[in-house]
């Protein structure tokens, strides 16, 4: 889909539809009034015909003769005073719904009206049409007959013109990133292997120079004594992948900030076999890794001049022959032993090795993003992502960076309380908690592995992918993490 930011005439535009704004009890805007006098008055007839309110996520679409436009969509935003970042996003959202509904393949919407939100909105809207129109479609013999967009005009006076250019820039790799990210995820386990991931990893490095790639094989980890690694890794045909993708904006000296995501590119639970309905689900256990490829493409696209690096953790589940068995006692990059007690908490046996790893980095910042547990869903449902840091002033960043990219997370506690939950009577901690708080020990578990550096994990068990009818992934929260490292990141 191409974005453009347009100073023309809103009625001089020809496209399948055009979007354009009323506010509740007020006249129309500047921008309406010019439409609807090039339209024989159809906004303002249709408005009165149909006692249209302007309520907040209304619309109304008018097929009128004498427009450019083959349909104009009117979109309720209800009082103008109390416009805000929440009432943007909640009329994109439904007028998404409408626009789509007629399968446009070009979409213009008059944001004039809108005054100081016109930068806002551009981004909110060409989001939420971008996120809607995306389909994954590879495995079906037939494809959906339905065009997508392909052409989105956001047409807004000379002075916006730069903002919104701005803020379409940086919608727009955000859509690439998150498309990227939703692509991984929904990819069979059988195809979105370990290997897969290395290789999408090593292509993204050759489109861009400021990107470079390494991939630390199974014997490489042997060397780093990454024995939890290699204990679920070990249980499959397919090797395991320690994946490092670099982007160097910054100076050569400037310490990176850096992403760490989980990729089981299929988590079986291993000899802890996992139940049979909606295993197929386990696919999505890369959604961190997926979410970690994807921001960093967003990243090479926007090049901001920062030294960004992310990791991925990637391997199989697998139950096998030689797989971990419960009570195998492994002994970590980090010296530390480990009494996996569960082989299907591997997410965690993957991740502490890696963030062993990323010490060397000497990192401003590390953020581990993992769908590391079922209890984050029983704790935040679907809607809203775990955050755990050793830092609380760095969870707060996080957790306003995804409340201002509409891509929430709250935070839970790692108190000393719960670290004893991961006693063991044989090695210096055990992999699973027991009863109670499964998310907290999870994350108390990685926290020791991250003491040299500001670090936190973000559990999207709940947000990364949606089930039922609409199964797929969702592309969070690569709108966070884009976030923080574009606008917080120091
Ligand atoms: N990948 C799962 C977590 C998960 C389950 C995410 C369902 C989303 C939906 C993880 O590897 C796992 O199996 N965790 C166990 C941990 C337990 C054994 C302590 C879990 O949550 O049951
Ligand atoms: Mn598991
Ligand atoms: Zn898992």
């Amino acid at each position: 889909m191409k974005y453009n930011a347009s100073i023309r005439k809103l009625s001089e535009i020809k496209s399948d539809i055009t979007c354009i704004f009323s506010f509740q009890k007020s006249a129309l805007g500047q921008q309406a009034s010019d439409l609807d006098t090039a339209t024989n008055q159809s906004l303002s007839k249709s408005i009165k015909n149909l006692g249209f309110k302007s309520e907040l996520g209304s619309s109304i679409t008018i097929t009128s003769l004498d427009a450019n436009s083959k349909q104009i969509i009117i979109v309720g935003l209800g009082e103008q005073k109390a416009l805000n970042k929440a009432s943007i996003l909640k009329a994109a959202a439904s007028a998404t719904k409408d626009i789509l509904a007629h399968t446009p393949k070009t979409i213009t919407l008059g944001i004039s009206d809108l005054a100081e939100h016109t930068a806002e909105a551009a981004e909110a809207f060409s989001s939420s049409i971008a996120s809607a129109s995306y389909r994954f479609e590879t495995y079906k013999s037939e494809k959906s007959k339905k065009p997508t967009p392909t052409q989105l005009t956001f047409v807004c006076d000379k002075k916006e013109q730069n903002g919104v250019k701005k803020a379409l820039g940086y919608s727009q790799a955000k859509s690439i990133g998150m498309a990227l990210t939703r692509d991984l995820g929904n990819e069979p386990g059988n195809v979105a292997t370990p290997s897969y991931l290395a290789k999408v990893a090593k292509e993204m490095a050759k489109e861009f120079n400021s990107l470079s790639c390494k991939v630390l094989e199974e014997k490489d980890m042997e060397k780093l004594n990454m024995g939890a690694f290699l204990s679920v890794s070990k249980g499959s045909t397919e090797p395991g992948k320690l994946i490092v993708l670099e982007y160097k904006g910054g100076a050569a000296k400037s310490a990176p900030h850096v992403l760490v995501g989980k990729g089981i590119t299929f988590d079986t639970g291993g000899i802890s076999l996992k139940p049979g309905p909606a295993m197929d689900e386990m696919k999505y256990d890369m959604c961190g890794a997926a979410s970690v490829l994807g921001t960093m493409r967003a990243i090479a696209e926007l090049a901001p001049k920062k030294n960004i690096i992310g990791v991925i953790a990637a391997a199989e589940n697998m139950p096998a022959g030689n797989a971990s068995k419960p009570g195998d006692i492994v002994t970590t990059a980090s010296g530390q032993t480990v009494e996996i007690l569960n082989t299907d908490a591997e997410g965690r046996l993957v991740l502490c090795d890696a963030l062993t790893y990323v010490e060397k980095f000497k990192p401003k910042s590390v953020i581990d993003i993992a769908t590391l547990t079922g209890a984050c869903i029983i704790a935040l449902g679907h809607s809203t992502s775990a955050v755990m840091s050793n830092n609380d002033e760095f969870a707060e960043t996080l957790l306003q960076c995804g409340q201002e990219a509409n891509d929430k997370a709250w935070q839970l506690p790692i108190w000393d309380e719960y670290h004893k939950q991961l006693d063991s009577p044989f090695a210096d901690m055990q992999n699973i908690g027991g009863k109670g708080a499964g998310s907290i020990t999870a994350a108390c578990f990685l926290s020791k592995f991250a003491k040299k550096y500001t670090w936190a994990h973000l559990d999207i068990a709940g947000t990364a992918w949606t089930s039922g009818a609409n199964k797929g992934a969702t592309g969070r929260p690569v709108p966070l993490l884009l976030n923080y490292l574009m606008n917080h990141a120091k």
